[in-house]
């Protein structure tokens, strides 16, 4: 845990240094829970973007996309549901004064009892070696077998409480469980509240007469709205999809974790129309789908999990969550919902127009079902830059941080130095960026030795630095170096475009996919 909360710690210093994160009107003492991307981070992230978009968008014949607005009608909000129901339970500390959401102080102390059972499992693991048998042995070691009934009957307590909105019974659990303040260590705890999330503002410059509105909580009611124009201009057969990015709003009553939580922050969400009754065939494939997207960028297998959802959302009749080993453990980065028809009925209901498709193989109308898939670019951000960021202790005992982002994915794909800054190797420098701009995100640096701007350029996590030196004046070639291996090969410079374009092309990694 020590080595998890350090580690954390050097990805947010880290994001700062390196031009990827910084605090929001940081000069007036930043605004919690909201972020800036600096000049790396910006293009990282508009790479992941581009990424899911190709991999949703451009891979799938029968998915489009839209770019809707951020301000809704506020009747959406009303059908959606989320002016009724999108709380979170509050509870606030007496002696510390710390305000928490009260069901994610139980699902810490569940998790808390999966990571003893599995500390079990792994030693038990090791002692028995080939010949164990997991699930065996998760049913027959008693102790083994007490942590996960607990962990369960916690869990489907707490979602009965919730789904009843018997808040009573959650702090009642929160007694019972004798969890403690993080930050006093008391049980002193208030009553559970429900808290509204929703951001709300006005539209009008008169206060009589302005309207309320509130700033959007998902981007998913943007394309609910706009199902039959797409469906229609788009002469879309279902099953089809309708993706979209773009900002979301949150009053988060515990904005913690860096951009883990976050009150302004971007979705990528996508809703796939289909018809009632194919919901679990599609929720699956879906999670299928959207796993190997994530595990073709290489962030190692053994870094996911799927965690199917006990408390349903009110619009959906199943959910899961793939969940990404985060510097602070298993927690969501990504959800696969089945919505239902509720939405679409939803919005016939309070808009007064049909929602509906015409299935000609069917030859009759319905109301499609849904199945949606939900990541937060900014969680995507933090699974990635925490999980490349690596110190290497080197055969000559010293450390080097290196910042090993999929190369799809690096803001910048190649640094190009001239060993010195004489001798025209400046200039030729230069022409070789001229010429990879064209294709590539490049820098030039020619400050210090070049082994200083090799480790600036390994901590950024640019993945490859091209050095031009004399030799380059007599034959046109130059030493490109490699960022995860430091191998150093000399190529010309007629080869270089070639060299990046292998590693870095987006097609590459997608194929990863297939
Ligand atoms: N349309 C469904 C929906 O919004 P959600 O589980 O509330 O579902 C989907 O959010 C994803 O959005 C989450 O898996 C997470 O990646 C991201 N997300 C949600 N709240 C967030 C927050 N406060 N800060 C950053 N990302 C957030």
């Amino acid at each position: 845990m020590a080595n998890q909360d350090e580690h954390f710690k050097k990805v947010i210093a880290h994001a700062k240094e390196y031009g990827y994160i910084v605090q929001s009107s940081e000069i007036y003492d930043g605004l919690s829970a909201v972020y800036d991307y600096s000049h790396n981070g910006v293009e990282l992230k508009n790479n992941i973007r581009e990424y899911w978009w190709k991999a949703m968008v451009q891979m799938n014949e029968n998915i489009v996309g839209i770019d809707a607005a951020i301000l809704m009608h506020p009747t959406t909000w009303k059908a959606s549901g989320h002016v009724d129901a999108f709380n979170d339970p509050l509870i606030d500390n007496k002696d510390s004064k710390k305000r928490y959401r009260a069901d994610v102080l139980i699902e810490d102390y569940a998790e808390k009892l999966l990571q003893k059972a599995q500390k079990e499992i792994d030693k038990a693991s090791e002692r028995f070696g080939a010949s164990f048998d997991e699930e065996i042995y998760k049913s027959t070691n008693p102790r083994v077998s007490g942590y996960l009934t607990e962990k369960e009957q916690i869990l489907s307590r707490m979602a009965k409480s919730l789904e009843k909105n018997d808040l009573s019974d959650v702090k009642e659990l929160i007694i019972e469980l004798g969890i403690t303040c993080p930050v006093s260590g008391s049980k002193n705890w208030t009553d559970v509240k429900q808290f509204n999330l929703m951001f709300g503002t006005k539209l009008g410059a008169d206060a009589e007469t302005a309207m309320d509105l509130y700033l959007r909580p998902e981007t998913a009611q943007g394309i609910f709205v706009n199902f039959l124009n797409v469906q229609k201009s788009g002469r879309m057969k279902i099953p089809f999809g309708i993706a979209q990015t773009g900002k979301a709003f949150r009053n988060e009553i515990v904005a913690r974790q860096f951009i883990f939580r976050m009150r302004e922050f971007e979705q990528m969400e996508m809703q796939f129309f289909i018809r009632p009754g194919e919901q679990m065939k599609w929720y699956e494939t879906w999670k299928n789908k959207r796993l190997s997207w994530h595990l073709s960028l290489g962030l190692g297998k053994e870094n996911y999990r799927f965690h199917k959802h006990e408390k349903l959302a009110h619009y959906a009749d199943a959910a899961s969550d793939i969940e990404f080993n985060f510097p602070f453990g298993f927690k969501e980065l990504e959800g696969i919902h089945s919505r239902t028809d509720f939405d679409l009925s939803s919005h016939e209901k309070f808009s007064g127009k049909k929602l509906q498709y015409f299935d000609p193989e069917l030859n009759e109308s319905y109301v499609p079902y849904v199945i949606e898939t939900s990541i937060g670019l900014d969680r995507m951000f933090l699974a990635v830059f925490s999980n490349s960021l690596v110190d290497e202790v080197l055969e000559d005992q010293s450390v080097r941080t290196v910042l090993k982002l999929p190369a799809v994915l690096a803001p910048v794909k190649a640094a190009v130095f001239p060993l010195i800054k004489k001798d025209g190797l400046p200039e030729i420098a230069h022409q070789i960026i001229n010429e990879l701009k064209l294709d590539f995100n490049t820098t030039y640096d020619d400050k210090d030795a070049i082994g200083r701007r090799y480790r600036r350029q390994d901590a950024a996590g640019t993945p490859f630095c091209i050095t031009v030196d004399h030799q380059t004046l007599e034959d046109q070639t130059v030493t490109i170096r490699h960022r995860d291996t430091m191998e150093q090969k000399r190529i010309s410079i007629s080869e270089i475009k070639n060299i990046i374009f292998q590693e870095v092309s987006t097609s590459s990694w997608l194929r990863k996919m297939e």
